[in-house]
């Protein structure tokens, strides 16, 4: 049975600004001593289930909660089916009794907050057609790496910029857009008329900003956008789920295309993340992604860290690890 404080990750916003520091800082810890927390000693299991494609994710958390003492039993989500074989909720309840915490990436948010909802034990976002919150824990312990370390005291990485260009709607925007503004970072999102942020996941960030004293701008100009920035980020303009509408994007995205031209209108120093896969050509080129201002490497090793960091904090507090 669960603890009296069982919490999840659904979103980036069911931390607080302290809490994504805490995890950030354990983060940092855990990078520097890779087994220094067990908290899946014994080994108990952990449930990694893929409704949609993966690399990153599925390596990362297999060798994270392997690294935390535990057993990665990564399902495959076309054989379990979820919700069409057996619903949300039955399903919740028998993994619940079974494993110390569940990892999904699906297509719905609704339907992950079912299986928290039913669980019992910490469930945690593998990436949604909404949030990719795991990926945005990584890119800040990139960006604390790369641009003077976690904040001293406060939000974790106040008083720097970041801009996202590309697809203002999907998750890796929406997550941008919470888990930043929880850091305490200036946002901008330059996206395309069509492709900009749902207006309640900009009035969320907002909120958030107004506390941290991060800011939130979303603006169609990417020169804009990444004017000054310390930090630009693109993504796919195709996600997963989107793949029929690949040639009525083209068009729309090509000006957001992060190329060396776009990159020089940010800080001099600037790096450039990419939650991968790229498409060298497409929504950045290769002269950048594979040039000096990229750390996409990092962030990916940072996958490793950041979730070890979050699941170790969530048994914490779930009391499961005694
Ligand atoms: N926005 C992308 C992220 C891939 C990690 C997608 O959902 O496909």
């Amino acid at each position: 049975a669960a603890g009296t404080a069982l919490r999840h990750f659904l979103a980036d916003d069911d931390l607080t600004s302290a809490e994504q520091r805490e995890v950030l800082e354990l983060a940092l810890a855990l990078k520097a001593d890779r087994h220094s927390r067990q908290p899946l000693a014994g080994p108990r299991a952990v449930a990694v289930i893929f409704d949609k494609p993966t690399l990153r994710t599925q390596v990362s958390f297999a060798t994270g909660i392997a690294e935390l003492g535990g057993f990665p039993l990564v399902v495959d989500g076309n054989l379990a089916r979820i919700g069409v074989r057996e619903s949300v909720a039955d399903t919740a309840r028998v993994l619940g009794r079974q494993v110390a915490a569940i990892v999904w990436r699906t297509f719905a948010q609704s339907a992950l907050e079912e299986m928290a909802a039913q669980a019992g034990v910490p469930v945690v976002n593998a990436l949604t057609d909404d949030y990719h919150p795991c990926q945005i824990l990584a890119d800040l312990l990139t960006i604390a790496e790369h641009t003077g370390g976690l904040a001293r005291s406060g939000p974790a990485l106040a008083g720097r910029t970041l801009a996202f260009v590309g697809d203002g709607a999907n998750n890796m925007g929406n997550s941008y857009l919470l888990g930043g503004a929880l850091a305490g970072l200036d946002v901008r999102i330059g996206a395309p008329e069509g492709y900009q942020p749902h207006p309640d996941v900009v009035a969320r960030a907002e909120a958030i900003a107004a506390e941290t004293g991060g800011s939130v701008a979303v603006m169609t100009e990417a020169a804009y956008a990444v004017a000054g920035a310390d930090v630009v980020a693109t993504d796919t303009w195709v996600s997963m789920g989107q793949e029929e509408q690949a040639a009525e994007r083209e068009a729309p995205f090509l000006p957001y295309r992060l190329d060396s031209r776009l990159l020089a209108h940010a800080a001099p120093d600037a790096v450039v993340l990419h939650c991968l896969p790229a498409y060298r050509g497409k929504e950045i080129t290769a002269e950048v992604i594979d040039g000096p201002a990229s750390v996409v490497w990092d962030e990916a090793e940072n996958r490793l860290h950041a979730q070890k960091a979050l699941l170790t904090w969530l048994l914490d507090r779930a009391g499961e690890t005694g």
